[in-house]
């Protein structure tokens, strides 16, 4: 009787990497603790649309102009930059990240923005139009504000 030779694969396992797991909270890009001045659009594809693209430490108290500045921002600037100024992907930039660190951003860089609008150069969002209705002396507010929480993260300035 012949003996029927199977030839058994066995278990061949192969080893298919499971790709990385997509988790909402992960934010792969734009920890305010990586420093770039790269002119390269930051990747921020691996970042769901929406979402923010960072997850600042908020300051326990405000400075009362800081507490101005945050009440404008949230009524002209938040619909973009997002809540605490984290980012909204495919709107607008966070304005804690050390690209905005005042050495390399400073006061001119906020009023300019607001009075004059920013072509697109540091991101792939497209122009920040100019944002009426906000004087010099809010926009310094404002300022105020996004220093508190780039300091509270570790951002000189
Ligand atoms: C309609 C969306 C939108 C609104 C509203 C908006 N921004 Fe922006 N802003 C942008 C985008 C997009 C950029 C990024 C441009 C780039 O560098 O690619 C930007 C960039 C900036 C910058 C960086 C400027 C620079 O020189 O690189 C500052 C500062 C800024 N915004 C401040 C503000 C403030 C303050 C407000 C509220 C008064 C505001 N923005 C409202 C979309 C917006």
């Amino acid at each position: 009787m012949k003996k029927i030779l199977t030839y058994g694969f066995g278990a061949l396992m192969v080893a298919v990497g499971l790709p990385a797991a997509l988790n909402a909270q992960t934010i792969s890009f734009g920890s305010p603790m990586v420093a770039g001045h790269s002119m390269v659009p930051p990747d921020t594809s691996g970042i769901p649309i929406g979402a923010p693209l960072v997850a600042p430490k908020l300051p326990e108290t405000l400075s009362p102009m800081a507490v101005t500045g945050k009440r404008a921002f949230d009524a002209k600037c938040a619909s973009c930059h997002g809540e605490n100024a984290a980012g909204i992907n495919g709107t607008a930039p966070p304005l804690i990240h050390f690209i905005y660190e005042p050495n390399h951003h400073p006061q001119i860089a906020f009023l300019s923005a607001v009075q004059k609008g920013v072509p697109a150069h540091h991101w792939s969002f497209g122009d920040m139009a100019p944002v009426k209705g906000v004087p010099p002396g809010i926009v310094k507010s404002i300022e105020a504000y996004i220093r508190e929480v780039q300091r509270e993260n570790g951002i000189p300035g």
